[in-house]
């Protein structure tokens, strides 16, 4: 949502609305305010004038941002005044244009504004605005005197303008390149895991069986002595769920693409329906399905996606859990499949949705990290998501996700039509 302030313009009796520095926006760092604050008071001393001020707009204030530090200023940093009075930079921001009051006192319209009461009786300013057009503030110049602000004045105010508003384009445009290297250096991540995870698995996979077998040996050959048998029996069992993790690693890693076939994607989700539908049952979760009628065909390997979206799902229920121990009319699960149209229908997308917890920005920038968890670790491996996002790639689609932190989460999946894509 953008964030807007009204502005009332002196003399014509109309307020106008503006778009104004939003949350989007980033910070002034200290090196520009040094810069910035270092133009405007060396205006002030070779104009000879009280004040020079970039100030700011907010919702409801102008607020003096810079000042110049000359004794005579009788502006403060940081104070404001309230907008709708018909304030000088007001009306500069709601036309958009450059402002110029001689000499408030001989001029009907300007007289009473309430910077005359500071006895700032003349005035020239200039808006400055973001890239994208939202209002920073001004630039201006004041007087205690009657002052024409000859041509170079105006000359220097618009040279500092065009200076402000470049160091403005160049935050909005260094803050999106950082935003991009954060993604890539989380793919490079992601990608590196990946291999030594594959690496370590298939090392460990081979002494992992020798165990199995060893002890299915042992087993065998204990027959009659009960707590021998129990011993190896329990040594094949967590051998297998080493195995497990193992395999999953191994999915993680791209490794196994194999048992790719031709299915209706509603007989996939239908599937995992069947699998769940007495957990959501027991923890008294509304399931809502909403698969789009004649989804074409996809080639992919069943199991795989199916755990994609178990592993989704378990998430969400325990999203939900945690934010209802019981029955809510707003404990929801929605799980969506669509013919993807944004994509050119070269794919479709699994969407599943929980009215949550939701995913704070902070969590979210490792959720698909391997062993990363919020969880109690005893229960939780951190390897849910970290998988999927393995799975999804080997499958030739993507995996994003979107929230709104106590809300709700969505994790979107997209899977390629027809088949693997090559090179994907
Ligand atoms: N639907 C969701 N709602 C809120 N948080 C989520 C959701 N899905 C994932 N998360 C967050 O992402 C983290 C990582 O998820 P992931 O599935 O990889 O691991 P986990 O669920 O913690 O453990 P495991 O899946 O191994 O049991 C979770 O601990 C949780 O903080
Ligand atoms: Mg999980």
């Amino acid at each position: 949502m953008k964030t807007k302030a009204s502005v009332y313009l002196r003399g014509s009796s109309k307020f106008k609305v503006v778009s104004i520095t939003g949350e989007d926006k980033p910070m002034i760092n200290e090196d520009m305010l040094g810069k910035w604050q270092h133009l405007i008071n060396l205006t002030a001393k070779i104009l000879n004038i009280p004040a020079a001020l970039i100030m700011q707009i907010t919702e409801e204030n102008m607020q003096v941002f810079l000042k110049s530090q000359n004794p005579e200023n009788p502006y403060e940093s940081g104070g404001s005044d309230r907008l709708g009075h018909g304030l000088y930079c007001e009306t500069v921001i709601g036309t958009n244009r450059e402002l110029l009051v001689e000499n408030a006192l001989e001029n009907e319209k300007w007289k009473d504004n309430p910077d005359a009461g500071l006895n700032m009786i003349s005035y020239y300013g200039l808006p400055l605005r973001w890239p994208d057009e939202e209002v920073f503030g001004t630039i201006c110049i004041l007087d205690s005197k009657e002052n024409d602000y000859e041509r170079n004045a105006t000359e220097l105010i618009g040279e500092i303008k065009e200076a402000i508003e470049a160091d403005l384009k160049f935050l909005v445009d260094y803050e999106k390149l950082e935003r991009i290297k954060e993604k890539i250096r989380n793919i490079q991540k992601l990608e590196s895991v990946g291999i030594l995870a594959g690496g370590v698995a298939h090392e460990i996979n081979n002494p992992l069986n020798g165990i199995i077998n060893y002890s299915q040996l042992i087993k065998e050959a204990a027959a009659g002595n009960s707590d021998a048998v129990g011993y190896a029996s329990e040594i094949i069992s967590e051998a297998g769920r080493i195995a497990d993790t193992i395999s999953s690693l191994l999915a993680f890693s791209g490794n196994e693409t194999q048992g790719v076939s031709i299915h209706m994607p509603s007989d996939i989700i239908n599937g995992i329906i069947s699998l769940i539908s007495g957990m959501i049952k027991v923890n008294k979760i509304h399931l809502v399905m909403e698969i789009e009628e004649g989804l074409p065909l996809i080639e992919t390997n069943p199991q795989l996606l199916q755990q994609v979206i178990l592993n989704l799902v378990s998430n969400s229920m325990d999203s939900l859990n945690n934010k209802y121990i019981g029955a809510d009319k707003d404990k929801i699960l929605k799980i969506a499949c669509n013919r993807a149209e944004d994509t050119g229908g070269d794919f479709i997308r699994i969407t599943v949705e929980d009215y949550g917890l939701g995913i704070a920005e902070s969590t979210g920038r490792h959720i698909f990290d391997p062993f990363f968890t919020t969880k109690d670790r005893t229960e939780a491996t951190g390897l849910g998501l970290s998988i999927s996002y393995g799975i999804v790639k080997e499958l030739g689609g993507e995996i994003t996700y979107e929230s709104e932190e106590n809300k709700w989460t969505k994790f979107h999946v997209l899977i390629p039509v027809g088949g693997i894509q090559s090179g994907a």
